[in-house]
């Protein structure tokens, strides 16, 4: 199969078809998303949680991200590859920014994905200008917990909607082609997607109208031992191989079935 290029999501978001994305953190994994059919693989900083046992994404590095990056890059043939900068390797300023992101890219990435909203713009213009394409993450934004006052639902209130939709056009302008919107209510979620003109939004409890959606690997297979989340939802169950659990994923994620209403807020 043909590599999935930023130029075929931007294609499949103007012709409606879903985006699926799932976290990828290893070579293995990475070939099995691969075969699946998964059209994004993101080397989420989520590997503090799932892979260090960390109780946040704080503690990852760059050279953690990029050790991982390698591990997918060699592993991915079609998948589009999208790396996270870690906490405070890229809002000190747009050149520190830009210098991680390229050892990211030269690990293997195809993107760089960094969390936060309308503060963000400068720094993302400066990366797109420069070549390298970006992902932005609004929302509940893990690395800010601590500022959030925990894993909570974003935009519940009205001026947190505002909020949101700012931020979300402010990202577009600033040349974000993706947008992980993560526990948002399905209504507001909806309303930002449809207000934008060229960026496309991903969903990890944002409801189905995003343009795409986007789970954690270890989650959507059952073998995080963490607390599930409401959005989560276990593609083990019915299935007998992790294979046929993630084609499940993306079946679910094309035809609009994943996320049901017990999954959103
Ligand atoms: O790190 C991660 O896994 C993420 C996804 C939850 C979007 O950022
Ligand atoms: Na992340």
């Amino acid at each position: 199969d043909k590599p999935v290029t930023l130029f075929e999501l931007g294609k499949m978001r103007a012709d409606g078809r879903k985006i699926s994305m799932l976290t990828c953190y290893d070579a293995s994994f990475a070939a099995l998303l691969d075969r699946t059919g998964v059209d994004v693989a993101l080397v989420g900083d989520s590997l503090g949680n799932v892979l260090q046992g960390q109780k946040s994404t704080l503690p990852v590095t760059i050279e953690h991200m990029v050790y991982h990056t390698e591990c997918v890059g060699r592993g991915s043939k079609r998948t589009f590859v999208v790396a996270d900068m870690p906490f405070g390797s890229y809002q000190e300023s747009p050149a520190q920014a830009l210098r991680n992101a390229a050892r990211l890219m030269a690990a293997g990435a195809n993107m760089v994905k960094l969390e936060g909203g309308a503060f963000m713009a400068e720094t993302i213009h400066f990366l797109v200008e420069r070549g390298v394409p970006v992902c932005a993450h609004i929302g509940l934004t893990p690395q800010s917990v601590h500022q959030l006052g925990g894993y909570r639902v974003q935009g519940r209130s009205e001026a947190g909607a505002a909020q949101l939709k700012a931020d979300a056009l402010a990202l577009e302008q600033a040349g974000a082609a993706l947008m992980v919107m993560e526990m948002v209510p399905a209504s507001v979620a909806r309303d930002v997607t449809a207000s934008l003109t060229s960026m496309a939004t991903i969903g990890i409890g944002a409801g189905p109208d995003c343009d795409g959606q986007v789970l954690v690997l270890h989650d959507m297979i059952g073998v995080y031992p963490g607390k599930k989340a409401r959005f989560v939802k276990n593609f083990m169950i019915g299935a007998t191989s992790i294979d046929e659990a993630v084609e499940n994923y993306v079946r679910a994620v094309k035809d609009g079935s994943f996320p049901a209403p017990e999954h959103c807020y």
